[in-house]
Protein backbone atom coordinates (compact mmCIF):
# COMPACT_ATOMS: atom_id res chain seq x y z
CA UNK A 1 0.00 0.00 0.00
CA UNK A 2 1.11 3.35 -0.48
CA UNK A 3 1.48 4.81 2.35
CA UNK A 4 1.35 8.74 1.32
CA UNK A 5 -1.77 8.17 -0.11
CA UNK A 6 -3.15 5.85 3.03
CA UNK A 7 -2.21 9.04 5.29
CA UNK A 8 -4.17 11.30 2.60
CA UNK A 9 -7.30 9.55 3.24
CA UNK A 10 -6.09 8.89 7.25
CA UNK A 11 -5.31 12.49 8.32
CA UNK A 12 -6.87 14.54 10.90
CA UNK A 13 -9.75 12.12 11.11
CA UNK A 14 -11.41 11.79 14.77
CA UNK A 15 -10.77 8.51 15.35
CA UNK A 16 -9.13 5.59 13.78
CA UNK A 17 -10.68 2.49 14.67
CA UNK A 18 -14.57 1.60 16.02
CA UNK A 19 -15.17 2.56 19.41
CA UNK A 20 -17.33 5.02 21.69
CA UNK A 21 -17.11 6.70 24.46
CA UNK A 22 -19.33 4.57 26.36
CA UNK A 23 -17.01 1.82 26.08
CA UNK A 24 -14.11 3.60 27.48
CA UNK A 25 -16.18 4.32 30.85
CA UNK A 26 -17.32 0.71 30.59
CA UNK A 27 -14.15 -0.52 30.53
CA UNK A 28 -12.51 2.15 33.48
CA UNK A 29 -15.42 1.34 35.70
CA UNK A 30 -14.99 -2.75 34.99
CA UNK A 31 -11.30 -1.67 35.31
CA UNK A 32 -11.63 -0.04 38.78
CA UNK A 33 -9.98 3.17 37.16
CA UNK A 34 -10.13 6.37 40.09
CA UNK A 35 -10.27 9.51 39.41
CA UNK A 36 -6.42 9.84 39.65
CA UNK A 37 -4.91 7.43 37.38
CA UNK A 38 -2.07 6.93 35.31
CA UNK A 39 -3.32 5.56 31.74
CA UNK A 40 -1.33 4.92 28.85
CA UNK A 41 -3.41 5.14 25.49
CA UNK A 42 -1.35 2.26 23.27
CA UNK A 43 -1.80 2.80 19.67
CA UNK A 44 -3.36 5.78 20.23
CA UNK A 45 -4.00 7.31 16.55
CA UNK A 46 -5.08 10.86 16.99
CA UNK A 47 -6.50 10.41 20.28
CA UNK A 48 -9.88 9.84 19.87
CA UNK A 49 -10.66 8.16 23.14
CA UNK A 50 -8.36 10.67 25.24
CA UNK A 51 -11.35 12.69 26.51
CA UNK A 52 -13.68 9.39 27.57
CA UNK A 53 -10.67 7.94 29.50
CA UNK A 54 -9.95 11.47 31.45
CA UNK A 55 -13.85 11.28 32.08
CA UNK A 56 -13.52 8.31 33.83
CA UNK A 57 -10.07 9.95 35.56
CA UNK A 58 -10.62 13.75 36.06
CA UNK A 59 -7.63 14.25 38.23
CA UNK A 60 -5.39 11.58 36.31
CA UNK A 61 -3.19 11.98 33.08
CA UNK A 62 -2.99 10.04 29.59
CA UNK A 63 -0.02 9.36 27.75
CA UNK A 64 -0.91 8.72 24.04
CA UNK A 65 1.64 6.79 22.11
CA UNK A 66 1.46 6.07 18.34
CA UNK A 67 3.80 5.04 15.82
CA UNK A 68 3.07 7.25 13.61
CA UNK A 69 4.36 11.01 13.94
CA UNK A 70 1.27 12.30 11.95
CA UNK A 71 -1.71 10.86 14.57
CA UNK A 72 0.21 12.56 17.49
CA UNK A 73 0.77 15.44 16.23
CA UNK A 74 -3.29 15.58 16.18
CA UNK A 75 -3.44 14.64 19.48
CA UNK A 76 -0.92 16.86 20.53
CA UNK A 77 -2.79 19.68 18.80
CA UNK A 78 -6.17 18.33 20.05
CA UNK A 79 -4.73 18.06 23.94
CA UNK A 80 -2.76 21.26 23.72
CA UNK A 81 -2.66 23.08 26.86
CA UNK A 82 -4.16 20.30 28.99
CA UNK A 83 -1.56 19.33 31.43
CA UNK A 84 -2.79 16.10 32.08
CA UNK A 85 -2.22 15.01 28.62
CA UNK A 86 1.69 13.88 26.91
CA UNK A 87 1.11 12.71 23.14
CA UNK A 88 4.50 10.74 21.83
CA UNK A 89 5.09 9.27 18.81
CA UNK A 90 6.89 5.74 19.87
CA UNK A 91 6.89 2.12 20.20
CA UNK A 92 3.43 0.90 22.58
CA UNK A 93 5.61 -1.73 23.99
CA UNK A 94 8.46 0.29 25.37
CA UNK A 95 6.96 2.58 27.64
CA UNK A 96 7.71 1.83 31.60
CA UNK A 97 4.47 3.11 33.46
CA UNK A 98 3.93 2.63 36.25
CA UNK A 99 -0.03 2.83 34.89
CA UNK A 100 -3.17 2.14 36.53
CA UNK A 101 -4.96 1.70 32.90
CA UNK A 102 -3.12 0.42 29.59
CA UNK A 103 -6.29 1.22 26.97
CA UNK A 104 -5.58 -0.49 23.70
CA UNK A 105 -8.10 0.30 20.93
CA UNK A 106 -7.57 -1.48 17.94
CA UNK A 107 -4.06 -1.98 17.94
CA UNK A 108 -2.94 -4.98 20.32
CA UNK A 109 -3.58 -7.31 17.42
CA UNK A 110 -0.19 -5.64 15.68
CA UNK A 111 2.12 -7.39 18.53
CA UNK A 112 -0.49 -9.99 19.33
CA UNK A 113 -2.58 -10.55 22.54
CA UNK A 114 -0.48 -12.83 24.39
CA UNK A 115 2.75 -10.86 23.53
CA UNK A 116 1.28 -7.55 24.45
CA UNK A 117 0.20 -8.44 27.43
CA UNK A 118 2.96 -10.26 28.55
CA UNK A 119 4.80 -6.98 27.56
CA UNK A 120 2.57 -4.69 29.75
CA UNK A 121 2.86 -7.13 32.63
CA UNK A 122 5.75 -4.69 34.27
CA UNK A 123 4.44 -1.64 33.43
CA UNK A 124 1.26 -2.06 35.37
CA UNK A 125 0.91 -0.35 38.89
CA UNK A 126 -0.23 -2.63 41.82
CA UNK A 127 -4.06 -3.34 41.09
CA UNK A 128 -3.55 -1.98 37.33
CA UNK A 129 -5.57 -3.29 34.61
CA UNK A 130 -5.24 -3.51 30.41
CA UNK A 131 -8.54 -2.75 28.61
CA UNK A 132 -8.18 -3.56 24.67
CA UNK A 133 -9.82 -4.36 21.58
CA UNK A 134 -9.69 -6.61 19.07
CA UNK A 135 -11.15 -8.25 15.93
CA UNK A 136 -13.36 -11.00 16.80
CA UNK A 137 -15.35 -13.65 14.52
CA UNK A 138 -19.04 -14.11 16.15
CA UNK A 139 -19.79 -16.80 13.99
CA UNK A 140 -17.80 -20.08 13.56
CA UNK A 141 -17.34 -20.10 9.34
CA UNK A 142 -16.05 -16.55 8.87
CA UNK A 143 -17.95 -15.14 5.37
CA UNK A 144 -15.15 -15.47 2.25
CA UNK A 145 -15.20 -11.92 2.24
CA UNK A 146 -14.45 -11.52 6.03
CA UNK A 147 -11.68 -13.55 5.66
CA UNK A 148 -10.14 -11.48 2.58
CA UNK A 149 -10.32 -8.34 4.67
CA UNK A 150 -8.54 -9.43 7.42
CA UNK A 151 -5.66 -10.73 4.50
CA UNK A 152 -4.94 -14.27 6.69
CA UNK A 153 -4.73 -12.75 9.40
CA UNK A 154 -6.41 -15.51 11.79
CA UNK A 155 -9.04 -13.45 13.73
CA UNK A 156 -10.03 -15.41 16.86
CA UNK A 157 -13.65 -15.87 18.00
CA UNK A 158 -14.40 -14.79 22.22
CA UNK A 159 -12.70 -18.07 23.08
CA UNK A 160 -9.92 -18.27 21.27
CA UNK A 161 -9.00 -14.32 22.46
CA UNK A 162 -9.92 -15.44 26.45
CA UNK A 163 -7.33 -18.32 25.56
CA UNK A 164 -4.51 -15.93 24.25
CA UNK A 165 -5.44 -13.60 27.39
CA UNK A 166 -5.02 -16.46 29.79
CA UNK A 167 -1.48 -17.52 28.00
CA UNK A 168 0.11 -14.45 29.47
CA UNK A 169 -1.35 -15.16 32.63
CA UNK A 170 -4.06 -12.76 32.61
CA UNK A 171 -7.79 -12.77 33.85
CA UNK A 172 -10.14 -11.57 31.95
CA UNK A 173 -12.82 -9.38 33.64
CA UNK A 174 -15.60 -8.61 31.13
CA UNK A 175 -16.22 -8.26 27.67
CA UNK A 176 -18.30 -6.08 25.51
CA UNK A 177 -18.72 -6.22 21.58
CA UNK A 178 -18.42 -2.77 20.06
CA UNK A 179 -21.69 -1.35 18.78
CA UNK A 180 -22.63 -0.14 15.34
CA UNK A 181 -22.32 3.39 16.16
CA UNK A 182 -19.09 2.82 17.22
CA UNK A 183 -18.17 1.55 13.77
CA UNK A 184 -20.03 4.21 12.00
CA UNK A 185 -18.33 6.84 14.37
CA UNK A 186 -14.90 5.47 12.48
CA UNK A 187 -16.00 4.73 9.39
CA UNK A 188 -18.80 7.61 8.78
CA UNK A 189 -16.01 10.12 8.21
CA UNK A 190 -13.62 8.07 6.00
CA UNK A 191 -16.62 7.86 3.81
CA UNK A 192 -16.74 11.96 3.65
CA UNK A 193 -13.26 11.61 2.90
CA UNK A 194 -13.63 9.49 0.62
CA UNK A 195 -15.95 11.54 -1.01
CA UNK A 196 -13.85 14.84 -1.39
CA UNK A 197 -10.98 12.94 -2.43
CA UNK A 198 -12.01 10.97 -4.99
CA UNK A 199 -12.56 13.46 -7.58
CA UNK A 200 -9.14 14.41 -7.80
CA UNK A 201 -7.29 11.24 -6.54
CA UNK A 202 -4.25 9.68 -9.07
CA UNK A 203 -4.23 5.69 -9.34
CA UNK A 204 -2.00 5.26 -6.07
CA UNK A 205 -4.44 7.05 -3.90
CA UNK A 206 -8.08 5.57 -6.06
CA UNK A 207 -6.94 2.23 -4.28
CA UNK A 208 -6.44 3.68 -1.33
CA UNK A 209 -9.88 4.83 -1.46
CA UNK A 210 -11.29 1.52 -2.87
CA UNK A 211 -9.99 -0.39 -0.94
CA UNK A 212 -11.48 1.47 2.27
CA UNK A 213 -14.61 1.67 0.48
CA UNK A 214 -14.43 -1.90 0.37
CA UNK A 215 -13.88 -2.41 3.63
CA UNK A 216 -16.72 -0.43 5.14
CA UNK A 217 -19.16 -2.29 2.89
CA UNK A 218 -17.93 -5.88 3.80
CA UNK A 219 -18.53 -4.80 7.96
CA UNK A 220 -21.97 -3.11 6.53
CA UNK A 221 -22.77 -6.74 5.35
CA UNK A 222 -20.81 -9.13 7.79
CA UNK A 223 -21.69 -7.15 10.61
CA UNK A 224 -23.25 -10.05 12.42
CA UNK A 225 -19.92 -12.75 11.20
CA UNK A 226 -17.52 -10.59 12.85
CA UNK A 227 -16.68 -6.67 14.91
CA UNK A 228 -14.53 -5.94 17.27
CA UNK A 229 -14.71 -7.39 21.09
CA UNK A 230 -13.74 -5.45 23.71
CA UNK A 231 -11.65 -7.09 26.92
CA UNK A 232 -10.39 -6.00 30.62
CA UNK A 233 -8.16 -7.98 31.94
CA UNK A 234 -5.90 -8.22 35.22
CA UNK A 235 -2.55 -10.44 35.80
CA UNK A 236 -3.03 -13.30 38.01
C1 LIG B 1 -6.63 0.84 14.21
S1 LIG B 1 -5.62 2.16 14.76
C2 LIG B 1 -6.46 2.59 16.26
C3 LIG B 1 -6.13 3.98 16.75
C4 LIG B 1 -6.88 4.46 17.99
N1 LIG B 1 -6.68 3.59 19.13
C5 LIG B 1 -8.36 4.60 17.72
O1 LIG B 1 -9.14 3.72 18.11
O2 LIG B 1 -8.72 5.60 17.10
C6 LIG B 1 -4.17 1.32 15.34
C7 LIG B 1 -3.03 2.26 15.69
O3 LIG B 1 -1.98 1.52 16.28
C8 LIG B 1 -0.76 2.13 15.89
N2 LIG B 1 0.32 1.16 16.16
C9 LIG B 1 0.50 -0.07 15.62
N3 LIG B 1 1.55 -0.69 16.17
C10 LIG B 1 2.07 0.17 17.09
C11 LIG B 1 3.17 0.11 18.01
N4 LIG B 1 3.95 -0.98 18.11
N5 LIG B 1 3.38 1.17 18.80
C12 LIG B 1 2.60 2.27 18.73
N6 LIG B 1 1.55 2.38 17.88
C13 LIG B 1 1.28 1.34 17.08
C14 LIG B 1 -0.98 2.51 14.45
O4 LIG B 1 -0.09 3.51 14.02
C15 LIG B 1 -2.43 2.98 14.50
O5 LIG B 1 -2.53 4.37 14.73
Amino acid sequence: MDMEAFFALHFDLPREGPGTEADVAWACQLAGVGRNAAMLDAGAGPGGDVNALLAAAPEGSVLTVDSHAGFTKTARARFAGDARVTARTGDMMAQSGPFDLIWCAGAIYFIGVTEALSGWRSCLAPGGAVAFSAPCLFQDAPPEAVVDLFEGYPVPNADGLAAQVAAAGFTLLGTRVVSDAGWEAYYQPIEARIAELRPDADAALVAVLDEAATEIATWRAYRDAFGYLICVVQPE
